[in-house]
């Protein structure tokens, strides 16, 4: 344990919401803006102690309603002082541990020792674009562009990422059927763990109050999304966007919601008398070919697990965004290099409290997400190391390991 270790001191992130939700009334900035407060609060600093925000988003067209620079937007209107520096960024679904590792980089190059990663996203508040209407249409319809459609990544060539991750999947022998019973399994583990007290608000969740027109305000305090179901009712969906396996079942339902994190260094945690929640013990980003994004988290976990100098029969837990459940199915299968017996071993301690396709996926606060309960789950099962890694479009990677 060194004096200048990152370690995370507080975390928390809002419930992800259902497509149809009261939440989706509240613009990405102010779903940030609720766990920018509660990340501080918790741990009782003031707004001008933290020195440097970076802020996470990807859907850009939900913000532009809000105009640029979120991050600032955000932290002013959070009670954040002027002088306190923020950025913006875009790396797809691996936002938000790109916002980790670059709030890392500040502390480690030079010298920052309070830093916020927040990341935030709100799809179903996408609106709809009118391309072309500013110079005119002479005549002809107009045309209305949905972004949240294939995520828009068609429009200059690419697949569609649901089409690339079932095709990589099928190529790894990871078929439809396993897919679906990831699936099953990952909601049943996330209602297993809300039963039991392992989702909770307090811990990684904070409540999201939406103010209504008429009457009491409206408060959400959990995920939306899970639901019981079966591999029957699974199998009976259709393929979407033209993939051979990714259904409605075994995609992550299109969703809002933000999260945060706030790194010391140690010394600094130790002067405050905060304990930390875990230490970052390495955060490292990969990308490959653009349609290999079923395999990316595996080669992110491995260069992450290199720099480290550790192995995978020493991380305790990991977690791998259910972008599609065909990730954590593909990246396990990659890092258990051929050997079934291992490849069920890592499936055992992956997302052991559900993921993506049940709790939902506002894809720039998921890495975030992923790495707090990483953090909650190895302090409740008294500590020791995981990684937590995280898929983002046109095959870029993100991945984290932090010691309890
Ligand atoms: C897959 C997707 C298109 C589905 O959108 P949708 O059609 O609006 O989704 P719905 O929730 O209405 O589900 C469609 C149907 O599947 C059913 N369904 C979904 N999940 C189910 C489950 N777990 N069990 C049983 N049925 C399920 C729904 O009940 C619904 O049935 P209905 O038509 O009879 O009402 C959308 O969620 C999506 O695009 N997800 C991926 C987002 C993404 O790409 N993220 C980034 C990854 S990098």
């Amino acid at each position: 344990m060194k004096d200048n270790d990152v370690v995370m001191v507080s975390a928390c992130r809002t419930p992800f919401s259902r497509f149809e939700s009261p939440m989706t009334s509240l613009p990405s900035i102010d779903l940030a803006m609720v766990v920018m407060k509660e990340v501080i609060g918790r741990v009782g600093l003031d707004p001008k102690e933290v020195e440097e925000i970076y802020y996470g988003s990807c859907v850009v067209a939900e913000f532009a309603l809000e105009t640029d620079v979120p991050a600032r937007q955000a932290s002013l209107l959070a009670g954040f002082p002027a002088e306190v520096f923020s950025v913006t960024l875009d790396r797809a679904c691996c936002s938000s541990l790109t916002t980790l590792r670059l709030g890392m980089m500040a502390m480690r190059a030079e010298g920052v020792k309070v830093v916020m990663s927040v990341g935030s996203e709100n799809m179903p508040r996408t609106p709809h674009l009118a391309p072309g209407l500013r110079s005119g249409t002479r005549i002809g319809h107009i045309k209305l562009v949905d972004l949240l459609f294939e995520l828009g990544y068609k429009a200059k060539g690419f697949n569609s990422v649901a089409v690339d991750a079932g095709e990589v999947a099928v190529e790894h022998g990871v078929t439809r059927e396993m897919q679906d019973e990831w699936a099953v399994r990952s909601h049943e583990r996330c209602l297993k763990a809300y039963e039991e007290g392992r989702i909770k608000v307090g811990e990684e969740l904070t409540p999201v109050v939406v103010p209504q027109a008429k009457g009491e305000p409206v408060v959400i305090d959990r995920d939306e999304c899970p639901r019981r179901t079966t591999r029957e009712a699974l199998a009976k969906l259709r393929p979407v966007y033209g993939s051979p396996t990714v259904t409605a079942g075994n995609a992550p339902p299109i969703s809002a919601g933000s999260s945060a994190i706030l790194l010391m260094t140690r010394e600094e945690a130790r002067k405050r008398g905060l304990e930390p929640l875990a230490t970052v013990v390495a955060a490292v980003s990969a990308a490959t070919e653009p349609r290999g994004i079923a395999v990316i988290p595996a080669f992110t976990i491995q260069k992450a697990l290199d720099r480290a100098g550790l192995s995978l029969d020493d991380m305790a837990l990991m977690e791998i965004n259910e972008a599609f459940a065909a990730m954590p199915l593909v990246s396990t299968k990659i890092l258990a290099g051929g050997d079934e017996g291992k490849w069920r071993r890592l499936q055992e301690i992956t997302n052991v409290n559900g993921g993506a396709v049940a709790i939902g996926h506002p894809v720039g606060a998921s890495a975030g997400r992923i790495t707090m309960t990483l953090a909650y789950e190895l302090r409740r099962r008294g500590g020791g190391y995981g990684v937590a890694s995280i898929c983002g479009g046109l095959a870029q990677g993100e991945a984290v390991i932090i010691k309890v």
